[in-house]
């Protein structure tokens, strides 16, 4: 019996990870079984209805990799598996005999850190599976190869001893007591040494030249063949900005926030204050044919005709049905994949094989090599660093085939903007704010610089002439304004973090409307509704102040409070947990009045966030002893109560 590697996997890193265990397995010794995603249990022989006896589990070996994502979720192409591991009616440890080894994939920047291995870890055991090896927690906030690279160092023996265990003969013996070292496929480096390399993936992607055209996009829903992997399983729809403004001071260029409206009337869509819209990027159009340029085109097909002749996509993913797709060549380099994230080590190893030059080859393996390791994290892993076109511009003779690079650059990954409105004032509409990203080399991100380009043509009265915007709808069930108008709450939303908190003020005005309506002048009790926000200068970047003040105006709003970080005349920079200290009695009061107040935080960045829950700690300290770390505790046990929320992103 092989072991079956099986994955979840949002955007397609621990995809990547487990795709390498797979490939190396035999390297090692070992049966390879299936590699599936997680979703696709069955497939590895987990069944449905499974017997007390526990027999369909005896003797199975496999290795997990889990990345998680969301609020600590599993990602969607593993849902399934917790609900079939914590199914009540499934016999009691119906597992026993299943042996595990189990790698989490997470950010320490994110507060459930890896909670997706975590949770199906404890699933696995409580079903009475045995997990064989200690579970590898690999951080992408610091470089995601620290763990995973020496867990899966240390896997090989214990995939060893479970797969002997399980047929009853020991397991190999170490030689000299050390790890055996068992040979990798080795590339000579330029001073003759071996080089420790990633074995190189099965190629899963087909590409042949069709008769016929490529077909074309349809409106509305999405075509699957036209969807990333990362949005493969998601409604796509298309849509137009129907209205936009620049939110900060037209000479404030270093910073630059857009509020956008996107016009959901012809398409069905609902969502509520809280969730997020993804948009689903497409890569630059000289960024394609740059790649275009340098890549083995399908046999039969020339540079001229990538744009007109369809070219039959065949990928076996993930342990699925095949995915087909007629498209055009270009389609495919625009839709499918991210030219801009760093390419992973298992794609160097095979590119390097496409290169006619000895120096690139060797050049290349170094980068993916253990050896090369430091080389790979400040070429490649740092910030600016090397996307798919840079690496091929660096090693000018490789030519590496189109079918490689659709296989294994990233997913294009949609980017999520929370909703500025509410669906009960705005049935129609979606508002956002997005902040123009802007990079060192002048570049802009990739989908704000294309939304801010339709904006400014939007605000000029140029109308939707850019096309249309392909949206998914993330729904972000933990972040959701009180449902009781009753329940007080202090919102914090620094820069774009405001975004939210507009739509939660939307809909509280909405709900207050309506009451009035039905119930005469009176709309009830109301709880305390008290909103920080901060920005640089009051009157270049304070986003949405009129509206704000409305609220105020009509108490909607009971307090704002607002931080400028350089307005000061003594150059003191302000932030919001400044302002949240100077007002620590009130906000102490408010928190710990009857009404359970719910604290809401958002904003982008790991810097603010710390700071503000630092501030936060000092503020309820009073309340447990002058003693940070119980103070610490409560907010935790309040986050873990649904009392403290928070909505917050690193894209840097
Ligand atoms: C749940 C959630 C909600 C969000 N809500 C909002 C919101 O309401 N408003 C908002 O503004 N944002 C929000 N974001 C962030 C947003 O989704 C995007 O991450 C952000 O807008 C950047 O997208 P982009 O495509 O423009 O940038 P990208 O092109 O993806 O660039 C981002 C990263 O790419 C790298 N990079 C690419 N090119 C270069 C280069 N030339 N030089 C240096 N580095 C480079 C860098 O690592 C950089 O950090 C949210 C994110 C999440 C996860
Ligand atoms: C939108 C989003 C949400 C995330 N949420 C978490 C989280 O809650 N906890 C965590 O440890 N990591 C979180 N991460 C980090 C990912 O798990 C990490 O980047 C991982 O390498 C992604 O692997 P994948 O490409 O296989 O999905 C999140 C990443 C993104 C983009």
């Amino acid at each position: 019996m092989g072991v079956d590697v099986l994955y979840a996997s949002a955007t397609g890193n621990a995809e990547e990870i487990a795709r390498r265990i797979h490939a190396e397995l035999s390297d090692h010794g070992l049966e390879a079984g299936l590699l599936v995603e997680l979703n696709q249990f069955v497939d590895a022989g987990w069944p449905l209805s499974p017997t007390a006896s526990g027999t369909e589990f005896a003797g199975k070996v496999c290795v997990l990799v889990a990345s998680t994502t969301g609020d600590g979720d599993v990602p969607a192409n593993g849902t399934k598996v917790l609900r079939y591991l914590r199914d009540k009616a499934k016999p009691k440890k119906f597992m026993q005999g299943l042996r595990y080894c189990i790698l989490g994939l997470g950010d320490t920047n994110f507060e459930n850190f890896c909670n997706s291995a975590r949770r199906i870890d404890k699933a696995l055991l409580q079903a009475g599976a045995e997990n064989v090896y200690l579970r590898g927690e690999a951080d992408d906030g610091t470089g995601l190869e620290e763990v995973v690279e020496p867990w899966i160092d240390g896997l090989w023996d214990k995939l060893l001893q479970a797969c002997s265990n399980s047929k009853g003969v020991p397991a190999p013996a170490k030689e000299n007591g050390s790890e055996k070292i068992i040979p990798k496929e080795t590339g000579a480096h330029e001073n003759g040494d071996t080089l420790e390399l990633p074995h190189p993936l099965e190629l899963r992607v087909q590409l042949s030249v069709d008769s016929g055209d490529p077909a074309q996009e349809g409106t509305g829903h999405h075509k699957t063949w036209c969807a990333s992997a990362a949005v493969r399983d998601m409604t796509v729809f298309n849509v137009s900005i129907s209205a936009a403004r620049r939110l900060t001071a037209v000479d404030l260029v270093d910073r630059r926030v857009w509020h956008a409206e996107l016009d959901c009337s012809e398409i069905q869509f609902s969502y509520r204050p809280g969730d997020t819209v993804g948009v689903v990027p497409q890569n630059r159009d000289e960024h394609v044919d740059q790649l275009l340029k340098r890549v083995a085109l399908p046999v039969g097909l020339s540079l001229e005709e990538v744009d007109t002749t369809a070219v039959k996509l065949v990928a076996r993913d993930g342990g699925r049905q095949d995915i087909v797709r007629n498209v055009s060549l270009r389609t495919c380099f625009r839709d499918l994949v991210s030219l801009a994230d760093a390419p992973k080590k298992t794609l160097l190893v095979a590119l390097a094989q496409f290169c006619s030059d000895v120096a690139d080859k060797r050049a290349m393996q170094w980068l993916a090599s253990k050896e090369g390791r430091e080389d790979y994290r400040k070429r490649i892993m740092a910030p600016g660093g090397w996307g798919i076109l840079s690496v091929l511009d660096s090693f000018p003779s490789c030519l590496p085939s189109a079918e490689l690079l659709l296989d294994q650059l990233p997913a294009l990954a949609p980017r999520y903007y929370s909703a500025a409105s509410s669906p009960k004032a705005d049935p129609t509409r979606f508002h956002f704010a997005f902040s123009t990203v802007l990079f060192p080399d002048g570049q802009r991100g990739l989908v704000t610089g294309m939304l801010e380009d339709m904006c400014s043509s939007v605000e000029a009265g140029a109308g939707a002439e850019l096309g249309p915007l392909r949206i998914v709808l993330g729904q972000k069930d933990h972040f959701r304004p009180p449902a009781d108008l009753a329940t007080p709450m202090i919102m914090i939303g620094p820069g774009t973090g405001i975004a939210p908190f507009r739509g939660f003020l939307r809909e509280r005005q909405a709900q207050i409307d309506a009451l009035a309506l039905k119930n005469g002048q009176s709309a009830g009790v109301r709880g305390d509704a008290w909103l920080f926000f901060g920005c640089r200068h009051k009157d270049k970047d304070f986003l949405y102040d009129t509206e704000l003040a409305e609220f105020v105006d009509s108490g909607v709003l009971t307090r704002l409070t607002v931080a400028f970080s350089r307005d000061s005349a003594d150059g003191v920079k302000t932030y919001v947990q400044h302002r949240l200290l100077e007002e620590r009695e009130q906000v102490l009061a408010r928190l710990l009045a009857p009404g359970e107040c719910r604290l809401y935080l958002c904003g982008d960045g790991g810097a603010m966030v710390r700071g503000v829950e630092d501030a936060l700690c000092e503020i309820l300290a009073p309340h447990t002893q002058n003693d940070l770390a119980s103070a610490r505790v409560l907010l935790k046990e309040w986050e873990k109560a649904g009392r403290y929320r928070k909505d917050v992103w690193h894209w840097g």
